[in-house]
């Protein structure tokens, strides 16, 4: 390996929440954080240089997306996933969740159905319930530790509440499917018998473990012309408080809608640091990333060994891809709120409790991996110190 993941950077007063929210809480200064969505490694060493670079300049005037940014950011779709991407199609955005309250605003009005799939990552619930319209849930369905879609409900749904709008989250946060061409195409299929526009969050996209596959919404030719799809350098490269998305619309009429919600609040050029440090991802990043899944895995299979043989209560579901497990502990027959605190309290480590994404999630623990091994491997002892019998 060229890169060191197991590298501990301490991150303690850099005002960073995963860290520095533990005294903010006034909880155990040893707690161990593995909930928020970032990750404990640093960024590509040439998306630093970058910044450096960027940052020596001393003016940090307006710029714009010059022609590397978009051949870097090409190639980084078509050589990943084997989707060729035009210039045309990117409009860039603060972020992801930005552009999904803004497809809200631009697909529907005050008062439309939009649909979700809990229990999934909690701002879709926000960016329908603070714009004024109605969610609609398509609840996902576990079938001997695995979610699938329900396509029978979606349909229902979508006739008896005149669904507009359906926010797809691919790979899916929290309970990290990858969902497969045919599962993809059977919604997209439904959604376009009905009207209903999709935007396709894959945020994710880049963190997909072996024997699965990423399918990028946009190769879809008989649906891609129906879809929004929300991309980002953010998770993959850990740069997410540099604030760029790049949201792809092959369709010109869904994005001159989209165009013209950015236009009401004249919103056009992305952050510096942030358009510097994507560039550089892109164009450096492919085997830092190579890199680091593996490293991931490695988490993955260390958990899943320490599980299986000192906690045979607690359920790891099968993680497809993101760096997020979704671990079931429903068999201690504990509340939502009684779960957490044991963990919190009494193992003193920080998950993401289930239920915040929706109450189907009730039961469950949201793991962030993203950490060197060291760390996961303290947090499952803590964890079996408290859980084991
Ligand atoms: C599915 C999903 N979408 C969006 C985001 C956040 O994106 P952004 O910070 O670009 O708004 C996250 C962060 O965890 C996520 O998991």
């Amino acid at each position: 390996m060229k890169y060191d993941f197991d590298k501990i950077v301490d991150r303690h007063g850099t005002d960073c929440y995963k860290w520095d929210m533990i005294a903010k809480r006034k909880l155990p200064a040893d707690t161990l954080p593995l909930w928020v969505a970032d990750m404990d490694f640093e960024t590509v060493p040439e998306v630093k240089e970058r910044l450096k670079e960027v940052a020596d300049r001393g003016i940090y005037g307006y710029s714009m997306l010059g022609d590397g940014y978009y051949h870097a950011l090409k190639n980084w779709f078509s050589e990943r996933f084997g989707w060729q991407v035009e210039k045309d199609w990117v409009i860039v955005t603060p972020g992801v969740v930005f552009a999904l309250a803004a497809a809200v605003r631009a697909y529907t009005k005050e008062g439309d159905s939009v649909m979700i799939q809990r229990p999934v990552y909690h701002p879709f619930t926000n960016v329908v319930k603070e714009n004024g319209r109605k969610l609609v849930n398509n609840p996902l369905v576990m079938e001997n530790g695995k979610y699938h879609m329900d396509y029978e409900d979606m349909e229902r749904k979508i006739t008896e509440e005149q669904v507009k709008l359906f926010l797809l989250c691919s790979p899916h946060n929290p309970v990290s499917r990858v969902w497969t061409k045919e599962e993809l195409c059977q919604a997209a299929e439904i959604c376009k018998k009905h009207g209903v526009i999709m935007i396709v969050d894959e945020i994710h996209c880049d963190f997909v473990y072996e024997g699965y596959h990423h399918t990028s919404f946009g190769t879809l030719s008989e649906y891609a012309d129906n879809a929004v799809i929300c991309t980002a350098p953010s998770k993959t490269f850990n740069l997410a408080e540099l604030q760029l998305s790049n949201i792809m619309i092959p369709n010109p009429e869904l994005r001159k809608t989209f165009q013209a919600e950015m236009d009401k609040v004249f919103y056009s050029d992305a952050n510096l640091f942030g358009q510097v440090s994507c560039q550089a991802a892109y164009e450096y990043g492919a085997q830092w990333m190579d890199e680091l899944r593996v490293y991931l895995q490695g988490n993955i299979t260390y958990i899943r060994d320490y599980l299986a043989e000192h906690l045979p209560k607690v359920h790891l579901i099968e993680p497809e891809g993101t760096y997020l497990l979704w671990v079931d502990f429903r068999e201690y027959g504990l509340s939502a709120e009684a779960l957490n605190a044991k963990i919190l309290k009494d193992a003193r480590i920080w998950f993401n409790e289930g239920s915040m994404f929706g109450p189907e999630g009730a039961g469950f623990m949201r793991i962030n991996i993203a950490s060197p091994r060291s760390m996961i491997v303290e947090a499952m002892e803590r964890l079996g110190e408290v859980f084991g019998e």
